[in-house]
């Protein structure tokens, strides 16, 4: 079989944007975070919580975790394929297309414009953007698939698929409203129903961007590091569609106790209950693939972050389950536990795979050994605890504002002041920044290892051929 020439140049752009995007997600993450403490350091009008907040979320998804999933997939489909990307011009358009989108949205947001609907405020102008963007990557990607040479497709090219399918007809759905102006439209969906909509879009932004990629890295990268094959392609296969079968009833288990009729409310709790079964399938593989292979988790960076991370995913599919249960829902929504549980996701498990997948790839494209496995140990360790900082001191703090909240004199009247439950939060926010400036700290150490893979990594013969797209 004649040799496929792989293109590495467009995995290194995509990694170098998704790294930028990154650092600024946390850092604006630091700036909301430090706003709530002291909201003296709101600058009005466009440095403003409500508009800085937006943009780190949109960061967080679209700059980091995009770039993230354009880069890996590229990598991942041409070797699962072994044939060359579709259309190099096509991925260098959507390189740049997918930067200037990002660049557009940052604007729009901090000028304050929005459609005020969580993870999908950008304008239709942008919303348009976004259409193409994704349409350029489904063609490049589904093109490579199809003229594939290897007929068997690995359970990552099944995970890349659904997320493909999956954030289009979401996107598409959820974008649709009438533009008034240029950058002014109103959703087609009205009340509940817009509501529902909202948050079937958003739950599914979940499941396809925030689930299905890290997977298909987890997948691919997991086997790659270890040296192992994964424990069961049975058991990865029926996960997969069990998971994209139940996921997409679940998105009204964020409007518990709402004017949404009841019965979604219930099925969505139900369905929410039922994830455990196809989320812990992963899980499990993930743990059986270490078997006698334990002692990587000592001697593997590697393998340290992605065992780590599908640990996180575990326990974030646990607690994800228990939040959409109508009694329990009760207590924690509007809580700060909400934002703990997210960031669980989003540090922990997500950026964990994000940070596994690039230290593999950057050797690799760039054909140079990483120029220090302590440093990529520091890194874990600053993630690790800085996540977990973060998430224990709003789990804690959303319990107790929850026990305020609902605490009741024997005449019936509250114990207490809203006021009085926001002085409490004090300790606990400032903890979160605490833990978000440990998390800050070791996105630069993970940068500096980069840079001075990049500067003066020691060259390999196995790493160039990789790097030249030969192997
Ligand atoms: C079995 C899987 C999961 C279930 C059933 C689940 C359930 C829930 C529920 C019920 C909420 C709403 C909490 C509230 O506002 O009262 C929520 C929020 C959220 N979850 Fe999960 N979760 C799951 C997995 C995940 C994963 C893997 C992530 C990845 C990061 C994640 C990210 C989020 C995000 C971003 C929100 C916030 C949405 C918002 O802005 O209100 N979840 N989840
Ligand atoms: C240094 C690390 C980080 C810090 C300090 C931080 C801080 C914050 C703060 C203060 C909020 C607002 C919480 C609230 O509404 O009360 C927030 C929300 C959010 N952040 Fe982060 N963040 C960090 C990392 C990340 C990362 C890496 C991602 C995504 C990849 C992310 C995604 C989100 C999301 C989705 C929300 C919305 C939460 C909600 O709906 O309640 N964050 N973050």
């Amino acid at each position: 079989m004649e040799k496929p020439q792989y293109n590495t140049d467009i995995v290194k752009s995509f990694v170098h944007s998704s790294v930028l995007w990154g650092l600024v997600t946390v850092l604006v993450g630091l700036v909301v975070s430090v706003q709530l403490t002291n909201p003296e350091l709101n600058f009005p009008p466009y440095f403003t919580y409500g508009r800085l907040r937006p943009l780190h979320t949109n960061a967080g998804f679209f700059g980091w975790v995009v770039g993230f999933i354009f880069a890996t997939f590229y990598y991942i489909v041409q070797r699962l394929c072994k044939v060359r990307l579709w259309s190099d011009k096509l991925a260098t358009f959507q390189l740049w297309f997918f930067n200037a989108t990002i660049v557009a949205t940052a604007i729009t947001l901090l000028l304050g414009y929005t459609t005020s609907k969580e993870y999908h405020e950008m304008e239709w102008p942008i919303d348009l953007m976004i259409i193409i963007l994704w349409v350029t990557f489904a063609v490049n990607i589904v093109m490579t698939i199809i003229k594939r040479k290897e007929e068997q497709m690995y359970i990552s090219l099944w995970y890349m698929l659904a997320a493909i399918v999956g954030v289009a007809i979401l996107f598409l759905v959820n974008s649709a409203a009438v533009p008034v102006s240029l950058f002014k439209s109103y959703s087609a969906f009205a009340g509940t129903n817009d509501a529902n909509v909202q948050w079937w879009f958003g739950h599914n932004a979940v499941a396809m961007l925030l689930t299905a990629p890290p997977l298909a890295m987890f997948y691919y990268f997991l086997p790659k590091s270890t040296g192992v094959p994964i424990y069961s392609h049975k058991i990865s296969i029926i996960s997969f569609w069990s998971m994209i079968f139940m996921y997409l009833w679940t998105g009204a288990h964020h409007l518990l106790w709402t004017p949404v009729p009841d019965w979604i409310q219930t099925l969505a709790m139900a369905f929410s209950v039922m994830l455990i079964a196809p989320s812990w399938g992963s899980v499990i593989n993930g743990y059986m693939s270490m078997k006698g292979q334990w002692h990587q988790m000592r001697e593997n960076y590697l393998v340290k972050f992605l065992i780590l991370g599908i640990t996180f995913y575990g326990l974030q599919t646990l607690q994800g389950p228990m939040q959409a249960i109508r009694s329990f829902s009760a207590f924690i929504h509007y809580t700060d536990w909400v934002p703990a549980h997210i960031h669980m996701g989003t540090m922990g498990w997500v950026s964990m795979i994000g940070f596994a997948s690039i230290y593999y790839l950057v050797p690799r494209i760039y054909g140079k050994e990483l120029y220090s496995i302590p440093l990529a140990n520091v890194h874990f360790w600053l993630a690790l605890t800085g996540q977990l900082v973060w998430s224990i001191s709003l789990w804690i703090a959303g319990v107790l504002q929850a026990g305020m909240w609902t605490a009741m004199n024997p005449d019936g009247s509250l114990t207490y002041t809203f006021m009085e439950t926001m002085v409490e939060m004090y300790p606990y926010w400032w903890a979160r920044t605490a833990g978000g400036a440990l998390f800050f700290f070791g996105i630069l150490v993970f940068i500096y290892n980069l840079f001075k893979t990049v500067r003066n990594g020691e060259k390999t013969a196995p790493l160039t051929a990789i790097a030249q797209g030969r192997a």
